[in-house]
């Protein structure tokens, strides 16, 4: 099936959705697919600008030939090696043996673990601000390493000022024939995702991404044309004051994430009183999560989103409850800083996971974590009292001091 549009009158899109896909890298659920997008320039000169994933490789492939229309495919820009983007690529050069690779150094040598038999190919190397002249177009090239991946670069076309954009600016979720933003209703549902894949995707590089913003921020930009999601043609300061702050690790909302593990609801049971009496004290958007309920990249999402992170779990084996542990080990892994957090623990005889939570936490940057820390025993008693009390009224305090 073929599936190309026009982007501009000598640029079209040559990518594919795969609707199919429950799990994204195999970890990440994509309720609603995800894109490999690709473009194709027809200028004096062919260029295409990387391929895509192995299960959308036949339209890949397919809408490459017809984009062509019996011209020979002269450049192939490599801007990600990642396989969601380079798995048709082997498949390029047997189908185009004559097409010159663009690659830099970083690429180049990452290549050879890509190739699983030993392959001839022309390829031109170019480094931060060299230019690739295409005809009309010519590409401006600038290097975005860790945004994701080592060897990512991005391309800037002088003549359309578009941003080709790698990685940056994607999005989870397939394209349903709406290619452009300003085709799509860009809601909070969409932002969500988009949030989702930022923070879980790219969360851990936030000084890459913000290295990246700055260089592009001298650009005089009218697309930004991504790796996954929409083609961004208007309206992108929201979208670039997001990625702005997720970048910073700055929240977007001074709201309050609760986030419980829970075997026998005690702990449930409690988190859903502290809400309450939270929203009792004119406290709005208070978020709660199951974690053994909700995909862990859901709630990282949220904890980049919030800038109050209460966390409760019941001691399990004399440590964290293994699904707070994994969580945790996320929030470590992608660098999740300028928070406050307060921590619940449950514990029918020895109650340890409070104390092994701000262990595992304790490498987080700039952290405040609460002085007040609640303590359960199997069931929120009336003996509870004063210390919901202590712990309600700092986060109160922690709220109502960073309101905006
Ligand atoms: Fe979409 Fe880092 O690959």
């Amino acid at each position: 099936m073929k599936y190309l549009r026009k982007i501009k009158d000598d640029i079209l899109y040559i990518g594919a959705s795969d609707h199919r896909l429950s799990l994204f890298e195999n970890l990440f659920p994509i309720p609603s697919g995800v894109s490999y997008n690709s473009y194709l320039i027809l200028d004096e000169k062919t260029c295409v600008m990387d391929s895509a994933d192995a299960s959308v490789k036949e339209s890949f492939l397919e809408n490459l030939k017809t984009g062509l229309n019996g011209r020979a495919l002269d450049y192939f820009v490599v801007h990600h090696l990642e396989p969601d983007h380079s798995a048709v690529l082997i498949d390029i050069l047997k189908e185009y043996p004559d097409v010159t690779l663009v690659l830099n150094s970083k690429s180049y040598s990452m290549m050879k673990s890509f190739l699983n038999e030993p392959m001839e190919f022309n390829y031109q190397l170019l480094s931060e601000k060299e230019s690739l002249k295409l005809g009309s177009h010519e590409l401006v090239f600038v290097m975005a390493p860790m945004v994701h991946w080592p060897e990512v670069m991005v391309s800037y076309d002088i003549k359309d000022k578009i941003l080709f954009s790698a990685d940056a600016f994607g999005t989870f979720g397939a394209l349903n024939g709406n290619i452009f933003n300003d085709e799509l209703v860009i809601d909070d549902y969409f932002y969500s995702e988009a949030r989702r894949y930022y923070t879980n995707i790219v969360g851990k590089f936030g000084v890459a991404v913000q290295g990246l913003l700055k260089k592009a921020s001298g650009l005089d930009i009218s697309m930004i044309c991504p790796l996954h999601g929409p083609i961004w043609r208007n309206n992108f300061t929201d979208l670039i004051h997001r990625y702005d702050l997720w970048s910073k690790y700055q929240e977007e909302d001074n709201d309050i994430v609760i986030i419980y593990g829970s075997m026998y609801q005690h702990t449930y049971q409690a988190c859903c009183e502290l809400a309450l009496r939270l929203a009792d004290k004119g406290i709005l958007n208070i978020a709660l999560y199951d974690v053994s309920k909700v995909d862990v990249s859901y709630l990282i999402s949220e904890i980049f989103r919030c800038k109050h992170i209460l966390l409760a779990c019941p001691t399990y084996n004399g440590g964290i409850y293994p699904k707070m542990h994994n969580l945790l080990t996320d929030m470590e892994a992608l660098n999740v800083s300028n928070k406050n957090i307060g921590i619940i623990e449950n514990g029918s005889w020895a109650p340890m996971a409070g104390k092994k939570m701000k262990e595992q936490l304790s490498t987080l940057k700039n952290v405040y974590f609460m002085e007040s820390q609640l303590t359960i025993q199997t069931v929120l008693k009336d003996s509870n009292e004063e210390a919901l009390n202590l712990f309600i009224n700092e986060v109160v305090g922690l709220y109502y001091n960073n309101k905006k």
